[in-house]
C-alpha cells in the first residue's frame, strides 16, 4: 500500500515535470519538418472522425449530374489546385512544404473517392483544424461545396468535360491583338508636366 501511495505521488509529480521538459525544453515537434508527435495522428484523427461522423450531412452521389461535377471542377480550379494539384500534374520545382501535407486529390494515394460526399462537403465547409486545410464557409455557397465534393468523389472516373474544365488555364493568354499596336487598356495616361 505504501509503495502504491509513493508511486502515485511520484507519478503525479514526474509526469507533469516530464511534460514540462518535453514541451518547454523545445523537444516537442513544432516545425513542419519535425517527425510527428507520439500519438499525434491518432489523437487528431480520432477527434476529427468523431466530429465528422456526427455532423456531416448525407447525400447520394447519384443525385449529382455531370453539369454539377463540371461546376465542381471550376470551383476546384479556382480554390484548391495550389495545394491539392491536378490529374497528371508534374511538380518539377521545389514546393513549399506543409505539415500535414495536403493530399494530392487526383492521385491514387490521395483520392477521397471512398468517402461519402457529405464528409468531403463537411471538410470543405469547416476546414480541418491545426492543418493547412482552410474553411470555405464564407467563400463558397452550399451548392459549390456539394459540386466540388461530388467532383472529388468521382476523381478516379471523371467525365471528360470535367477533366477539360480542370485543365483550363486560370489566366488564359490575351486574345491576339489586331495589326496595329495600341497602348494596353490599363496603361496610365501620360502626365504632362508644365514646363518650368
Ligand atoms: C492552403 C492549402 C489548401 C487549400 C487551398 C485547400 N486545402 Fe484541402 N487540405 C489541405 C491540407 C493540408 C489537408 C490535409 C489535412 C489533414 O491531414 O488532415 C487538406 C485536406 C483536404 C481534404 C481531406 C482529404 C482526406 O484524405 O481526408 C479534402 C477533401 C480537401 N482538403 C478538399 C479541399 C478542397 C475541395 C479545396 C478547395 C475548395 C481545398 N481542399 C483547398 C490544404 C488545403
Amino acid at each position: 500500500m505504501r509503495n502504491f501511495v509513493w508511486g502515485f505521488i511520484i507519478g503525479l509529480i514526474l509526469i507533469p515535470v516530464a511534460a514540462a521538459v518535453y514541451f518547454g525544453g523545445g523537444f516537442a515537434p513544432a516545425a513542419v519538418n519535425d517527425p510527428p508527435f507520439p500519438l499525434e495522428q491518432l489523437v487528431a484523427g480520432t477527434a476529427l472522425h468523431a466530429k465528422i461522423s456526427r455532423n456531416a450531412p448525407k447525400r447520394e452521389l447519384s443525385s449529382f449530374t455531370t453539369p454539377n461535377i463540371v461546376d465542381g471542377a471550376d470551383v476546384y480550379r479556382h480554390h484548391c489546385v495550389g495545394c491539392h494539384g491536378l490529374p497528371d500534374m508534374q511538380r518539377n520545382r521545389p514546393e513549399p512544404k506543409m505539415y500535414p501535407p495536403p493530399p494530392q486529390l487526383f492521385t491514387p494515394d490521395g483520392y477521397v473517392t471512398d468517402d461519402p460526399v457529405g464528409v468531403t462537403f463537411w471538410k470543405v465547409k469547416n476546414g480541418i483544424r491545426m492543418t493547412g486545410m482552410p474553411s470555405f464557409q464564407n467563400v463558397l455557397t452550399d451548392q459549390q461545396r456539394w459540386d466540388v465534393a461530388a467532383l472529388l468523389a468521382t476523381a478516379d472516373k471523371l467525365p471528360p468535360e470535367a477533366l477539360q474544365t480542370l485543365k483550363q488555364p486560370l489566366f488564359p493568354p490575351p486574345p491576339p491583338s489586331s495589326a496595329k499596336p495600341t497602348a494596353p487598356s490599363g496603361a496610365k495616361p501620360k502626365v504632362h508636366h508644365p514646363a518650368s
